[in-house]
């Protein structure tokens, strides 16, 4: 990745982060955009202590004029832009019936039409053919669950938003996929979701690997759609989930 730019969207905490710190490593320049300005600073400076030219900005994804400024920036510090991350999300259980309007909006605002703004705002500045451009979804997008109907929702839209632009972008060489992580150790998502551990061990039984991921596991993923390993890969939903796509593993029949 000597010399190539990503431009990442909530990469400064949990699983986005340690995908910046893996292209870091790998030689990339970074561009990382997220809300709070302390969290851009702390993960920069960290990223160039990586050995990575590394910028950023405090950056709402829903304010599209913010996120086209900072890929602008971007492009002014490294040039044309050869990978994209959106991988910004909001999570938090609640029931739909006690749910505000905008309670809802504001994880599909987030979620999906933050995607549509960090993948719309670089179009123009993309290195192609090769871009390589990455959204981050979750198994909610196609398993139902509970309290989850905003995710669900959201997700289940940006599956779609990745699939559509793969069909549109592809012939001017620009690739889109997206990884949906499992349940992934020690992050916000699992905190907020399974914080209890009585729960987060009902979570393992239910998965074929009967263990949660690591952030490494979609760190590796992200790395390997942005070589040329990937370069075939386009409008894919990659599953890197220990198998809860495959539903509740606790009542298989023991072998
Ligand atoms: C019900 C809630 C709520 C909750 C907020 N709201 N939290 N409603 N239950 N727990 C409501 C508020 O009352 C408000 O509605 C509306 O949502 C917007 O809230 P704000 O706080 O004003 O929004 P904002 O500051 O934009 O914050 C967005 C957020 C917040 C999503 C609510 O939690 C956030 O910033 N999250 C980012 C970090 C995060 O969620 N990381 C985990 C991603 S993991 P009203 O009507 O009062 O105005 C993930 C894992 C998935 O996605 C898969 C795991 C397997
Ligand atoms: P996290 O640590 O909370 O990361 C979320 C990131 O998005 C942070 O950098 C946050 O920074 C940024 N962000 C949130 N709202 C934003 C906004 N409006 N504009 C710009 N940036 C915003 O979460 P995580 O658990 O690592 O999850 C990362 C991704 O993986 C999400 O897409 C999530 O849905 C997906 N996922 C996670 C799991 C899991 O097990 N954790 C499982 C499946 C899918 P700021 O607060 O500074 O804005």
């Amino acid at each position: 990745m000597a010399g190539k730019t990503c431009f990442m969207a909530g990469a400064t905490s949990g699983i986005n982060q340690q995908v910046a710190r893996r292209f870091a490593m790998a030689g990339a320049n970074l561009f990382v955009i997220s809300r709070s300005e302390d969290k851009v600073s702390a993960t920069v400076e960290e990223l160039r202590t990586l050995g990575a030219q590394a910028d950023g900005a405090s950056v709402d994804v829903r304010d599209y004029d913010k996120v086209a400024k900072a890929a602008q920036k971007c492009v002014s510090l490294y040039g044309k832009i050869d990978m994209v991350l959106a991988g910004q999300a909001g999570n938090f259980l609640a029931p739909a019936a006690g749910m505000s309007a905008n309670a809802f909006k504001s994880v599909i605002d987030i979620d999906l039409l933050g995607s549509f703004n960090v993948f719309r705002a670089s179009v123009e500045h993309l290195n192609r053919p090769g871009a390589s451009l990455i959204a981050i979804t979750a198994p909610q997008a196609t398993n139902p669950m509970p309290y989850q109907t905003h995710v669900c929702a959201a997700k289940a839209g940006v599956n779609m938003l990745v699939k559509a632009l793969a069909m549109e972008w592809g012939p001017s060489g620009i690739r889109v996929n997206a990884i949906s992580p499992g349940p992934i150790d020690d992050t916000e998502g699992m905190r907020r979701l399974a914080g209890d551990e009585k729960i987060a061990a009902k979570y393992k039984q239910a998965l074929a690997l009967r263990r949660w991921g690591s952030k490494d596991d979609i760190a590796n993923a992200a790395l390997f759609l942005c070589t040329p390993e990937g370069a075939y890969i386009t409008g894919t939903i990659m599953e890197v989930d220990g198998g809860i796509s495959l539903g509740d593993a606790s009542s298989a029949l023991p072998m």
